[in-house]
């Protein structure tokens, strides 16, 4: 299972120094989460932050999009980024961003919130990075994770096996070291570590990792 720091909860005055400690501990990915203060009650970063951070490491850049009208940003977010995610509950908003990286041969994965029924993802999932299950209302790093969504994670990998697709399962929101061996166990391919991450010290995160 692949871990995807979440530079969301890291300590933004040593951005350069946490980048490094993701690379030294093997990690292959960052997930940057973009809010707009309007799809989420939060504003955090956009293009400047993650193009810079793309200037300073190879990992894979996952951006997960949590904005009104992400289709109108999408191509100057894969000028940075190797895997763009927007969420299903934007509609017909998603369903462009989801034609215009197919279009541009882009990986994209697709967000569904707890609230949001997984069915709705169903039309999509050929083609795609991966499905991405909020385990957290989106908006903010540190909260405690909702299991009563994980149902979804059976349900996607059922549709995944009985389809022969290829897309990716991850969990993003709450996670940390008591219920990561919980989610291996369900299949789940990625998981987004924002909080329980960046709390440890550089050397705890090298131990674990
Ligand atoms: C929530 C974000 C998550 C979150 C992860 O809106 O999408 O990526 O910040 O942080 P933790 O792991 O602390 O819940
Ligand atoms: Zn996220």
């Amino acid at each position: 299972m692949e871990v995807l720091p979440s530079i969301i909860a890291c300590d933004f005055t040593k951005l350069r120094e946490e980048i490094k400690s993701i690379e030294e501990c093997n990690l292959k990915y960052i997930h940057l989460d973009v809010m707009d203060g309007h799809f989420v009650d939060n504003l955090t970063f956009g293009m400047p932050i993650v193009c810079a951070i793309r200037s300073m490491t190879a990992l894979i850049l996952d951006t997960h999009l949590m904005i009104k009208n992400p289709s109108k940003y999408l191509l100057k977010f894969y000028e940075c980024s190797n895997i763009v995610d927007v969420h299903i509950e934007l509609g017909k908003e998603a369903f462009e961003c989801i034609k215009i990286s197919r279009e541009n041969g882009y990986s994209i994965g697709i967000v569904i919130n707890p609230e949001t029924d997984p069915k709705y993802a169903l039309p999509f999932l050929e083609d795609i990075e991966q499905v991405i299950v909020m385990t957290v209302n989106p908006g903010f790093a540190g909260q405690e994770m909702i299991e009563e969504v994980l149902w979804k994670l059976d349900f996607l990998n059922e549709i995944r096996i009985k389809n022969s697709l290829s897309f990716k399962i991850t969990v993003d929101g709450g996670v940390n070291f008591k219920n990561l061996e919980k989610l291996k166990k369900m299949n789940v391919d990625r998981v987004v570590m924002g909080k329980a991450f960046f709390s440890l010290s550089y050397e705890e995160r090298k131990r674990y990792f």
